[in-house]
């Protein structure tokens, strides 16, 4: 078993605030702490010194080591592993032919207790120890969601599927049926340990006018729930939408007249918005799940982040696997990057980091538990090689600031340099 009290050796960095668009000479919240003592105690964090800690404290020797906070998936859907990397379509052909034939299959409560298990030892493979994940339509999906975080300690937030049109035949709920499997999956699993319910709109389009208003009723019911869903991914879609709720101003619209927009909204993609919806972003304080790797690879388009902070929109950053190509969050910041560029908007390597850790807790309300080392949050945490090629080794030997560092780690790399990533405190990962 591991120690109750020990201290983590290794270059330590997090966010003490939003580093923002600023350069990166400018950029203010970043907290690096090279060669520094994380204490955890009882599975949280107990403080971080310079010196090494008395004989009271186990030692975890982590030197040279890149020691962050746990990456948090803001959208990523579980099932989805199946469907990775799936040949040329974009949306809702993909869904179609893709995605949803393969979610049929978690009816199956083995199926569905397999995906859970094997999506959470990725998603901790590639350093990230908290996610907003969409299973499938069927309860026993989320069940097995919920029931496999518990085992491993993992703040998660999930919830069934709302879905009754629109979808194939085995994919589909009702309202009635839907609101009973919301009701008790919520009275089982809200606020225990470290999970918490979403309910989860698919999207609009597979939603009925009377589903979305079950959902948001039961949200107010349940105080802390969240909510989450897609918006504005692609043209196709957002096309669609007006052509189903033609009395709506706009795709976001929709889900604020169903009374679903609210400071635990997940908005994934957002694309297509415009300034109107930006405000309206502002005045719910919901927020957008950026996911720049599905966006790419599905050719949705070129999300505005300045122009969404602009307007005062939370932004965080997600995966979107399986429309994302891959579960490393390191990867997605990359692409981020890259997205950015072709708006000709220049991304630090201290935003997107940002946007990963704190930004992510923070726009959750989860800033007290997790995305930093701040003292009294729970001990998630991931230890990263600095290089895991002879090519990062050279690049990374290069560089003059940290800045420069942290930019090309992060354009380089991907999960191949995770070492350990801890869960509260306990080891969870382990690279063999
Ligand atoms: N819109 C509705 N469902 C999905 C999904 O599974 N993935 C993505 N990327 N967009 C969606
Ligand atoms: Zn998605």
């Amino acid at each position: 078993t591991f120690p109750e009290r020990y201290a983590l050796r290794g270059d330590l960095l997090d966010f003490t605030a939003d580093p923002g668009f600023a350069a990166p000479t400018g950029a203010q919240g970043v907290r690096y702490r090279p060669d520094h003592w994380l204490l955890v105690e009882g599975g949280r964090i107990a403080g971080v010194q310079a010196d090494a800690p008395d004989a009271s404290w186990a030692q975890v020797d982590h030197r040279g080591s890149l020691v962050m906070p746990g990456f948090i998936d803001t959208h990523v859907h579980s099932p989805q592993l199946d469907v990775i990397a799936s040949y040329g379509t974009e949306l809702l052909e993909w869904l179609n032919t893709y995605t949803f034939p393969a979610e049929r299959r978690y009816a199956d409560p083995e199926v569905a207790a397999a995906g859970a298990e094997r999506f959470l030892d990725s998603l901790l493979a590639h350093g990230t120890t908290s996610a907003v994940v969409f299973p499938t339509v069927h309860k026993v999906s989320a069940e097995a969601l919920f029931a496999g975080a518990e085992q491993r300690g993992m703040r998660l937030i999930a919830g069934k599927i709302l879905m009754d049109r629109h979808a194939p035949d085995g994919l589909r709920d009702d309202v009635e049926q839907a609101e009973r499997d919301c009701v008790d999956l919520v009275q089982r699993w809200h606020c225990r340990g470290r999970l918490a319910y979403a309910l989860t709109v698919r999207f609009a389009p597979t939603s009925t006018s009377e589903q979305m208003h079950m959902a948001a009723a039961l949200m107010k019911a349940y105080p802390g729930t969240y909510m989450q869903t897609h918006v504005a991914e692609s043209r196709d879609e957002v096309r669609w939408v007006a052509e189903l709720f033609p009395q709506s101003r706009s795709y976001l619209d929709v889900y604020h007249r169903h009374g679903l927009l609210n400071e635990r909204a997940v908005l994934a993609h957002g694309i297509w918005l415009d300034d109107t919806d930006r405000v309206l972003l502002r005045e719910t304080g919901a927020q957008i799940a950026h996911s720049p790797s599905s966006n790419l690879f599905l050719g949705s388009g070129l999300f505005d982040w300045l122009g969404a902070e602009g307007q005062g929109a939370h932004v965080t950053l997600a995966t979107d696997v399986g429309g994302g190509t891959s579960l490393s969050m390191i990867r997605t910041l990359a692409d981020a990057y890259k997205v950015q560029a072709m708006r000709g908007v220049k991304l630090t390597a201290y935003k997107a980091l940002y946007g990963a850790t704190r930004g992510a807790a923070q726009a959750l309300h989860l800033a007290d538990e997790i995305g930093s080392f701040d003292t009294g949050c729970h001990a998630d945490v991931a230890v990263w090689d600095w290089t895991s090629t002879p090519l990062m080794q050279h690049r990374i030997g290069l560089a003059q600031d940290l800045h420069e560092k942290l930019f090309a780690w992060m354009t380089l790399g991907d999960e191949r340099l995770l070492q350990a990533a801890y869960v509260a405190g306990t080891p969870r990962f382990r690279r063999a």
